[in-house]
């Protein structure tokens, strides 16, 4: 007999429940140039969106269940370009999809988690996002990502 408690079980201690990887931000200098590799793996872009607050025109790419985002910055001084000015391009973050971002920011702040949201803030496609810090998550840059029935 198994034991242990099941992921049903523990989202209801927690107040929310993990769900999967939402996507993957991939930070580009030129979104059109950088689209032809995926491209040519069959990867289509389903739309283009550029979301003002963060600086940031995004392209995205729907994969099985999950997705890719490429960003390109749309000033100097957005979060993308200055990340593309320290480190170059490549994968800027990961998203979680939660069902309930409100709940997991008060969750991990309670237990000393290093925010950079402490509320939730608009993303692209509608979601509702917050990001973590990555000292917090081992150099990642972590997006939480709540998706309503539209989005
Ligand atoms: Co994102």
């Amino acid at each position: 007999m198994d034991m242990a408690p099941s992921l049903h079980d523990l989202s209801e201690a927690l107040g929310f429940e993990v769900l999967k990887i939402d996507h993957l931000g991939i930070a580009v200098r030129d979104l059109e140039g950088a689209l032809a590799p995926y491209r040519l793996l069959g990867l289509d872009v389903h739309e283009f969106e550029t979301v003002e607050d963060q600086g940031v025109r995004t392209a995205v790419l729907p994969l099985g269940e999950s997705r890719l985002e490429l960003l390109e910055p749309t000033r100097p001084d957005s979060p993308v370009a200055r990340f593309l000015e320290k480190r170059g391009e490549g994968i800027h973050h990961v998203a979680i999809g939660v069902d309930d971002v409100s709940s997991a920011l008060l969750h991990l702040e309670s237990r000393g988690v290093e925010l950079i949201d402490r509320a939730p803030r608009r993303g692209a496609g509608g979601a509702m996002i917050a990001f973590l810090h990555p000292r917090a998550m081992h150099g990642v840059l972590l997006e939480l990502c709540q998706r309503g029935p539209h989005s």
